[in-house]
């Protein structure tokens, strides 16, 4: 008997991978984390399976029945939105599995931030502008952010920022930000990237904030912010640039 941890992917259902989709249509057990998760991929699960929305339980009931399963000597897929490695909850599981001995397998799923950039036709990395993105959020009632974990701390590189689970604080991230990357900043906001409902917004750091007020848009939403939003003229990186000298392509190709 094994727990699968299954990143579910950003919403749409065919944005799983084949592993985690053949996962829940072997396991007799499917716990799955409420709004964030596609109905259409409980389809996938067996005919008679047991199938629980863990929104309204805390971890002891959550770890009850992963418990019971293993009791039983049925598998569970245990599907988080998106990928397992950001902010799933997965990690307090996986320790109380630990303790009880319970063994689980991880299989990864496709983050909303590179949802997002899809739907947004970017890349976030681009030559000469941005070479590092820097997955992060603002504080919430569930998790208080580190010191030294500070949204200026992160500006201060210019690099791009993918902030998540923020929405809400929009005016704050705006006036945190601005003085490091300008009120000119390009900005992209993802509302439920890859849903049917998904909604974009794009501006600069001064004007999001009202563009998101007008929306009446609230939750699920990335923010992302930096140069590499809105810039045209950079540079092009090395690696197809005729004449580089690369182990699959010695001599450049000349
Ligand atoms: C609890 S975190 C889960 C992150 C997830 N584990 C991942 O890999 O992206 C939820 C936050 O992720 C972002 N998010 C998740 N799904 C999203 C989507 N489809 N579109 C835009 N943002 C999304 C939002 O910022 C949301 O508040």
């Amino acid at each position: 008997m094994t727990v699968h941890f299954i990143g579910a992917g950003p919403g749409a259902p065919d944005l799983i991978t084949l592993r985690g989709r053949d996962l829940i249509a072997s396991c007799p057990v499917c716990l799955y984390a409420g709004s964030l998760i596609p109905r259409a991929m409980l389809d996938w699960c067996p005919k008679d399976a047991r199938i629980i929305d863990t929104a309204p339980l805390d971890l002891d009931a959550i770890i009850a029945e992963m418990q019971g399963a293993h009791l039983a000597g049925q598998d569970v897929a245990r599907l988080h939105s998106g990928d397992l490695s950001i902010w799933s909850a997965c990690g307090e599981q996986m320790r109380r599995l630990d303790a009880l001995a319970i063994p689980y397998s991880v299989t990864p799923g496709v983050p909303a931030f590179a949802a997002a950039a899809a739907s947004l036709k970017r890349e976030l990395t681009l030559p000469g502008v941005a070479q590092s993105l820097v997955l992060t959020r603002t504080s919430g009632r569930a998790s208080a952010m580190p010191e030294r974990e500070k949204l200026a701390t992160f500006a201060a590189s210019g690099a791009t920022l993918a902030i998540h689970l923020s929405i809400h604080v929009i005016d704050q991230v705006v006036a945190e930000l601005t003085p490091f990357y300008g009120a000119e900043c390009p900005v992209a906001i993802v509302f439920r990237a890859s849903w049917p409902d998904e909604r974009v917004l794009r501006g600069t750091l001064a004007e999001i904030a009202e563009q998101v007020r007008s929306s009446g848009l609230e939750r699920t939403a990335l923010i992302l912010v930096g140069p590499a939003l809105g810039a045209e003229d950079f540079g092009e990186s090395a690696l197809y640039a005729t004449g580089y000298d690369r182990r699959f392509r010695p001599g450049g190709g000349l």
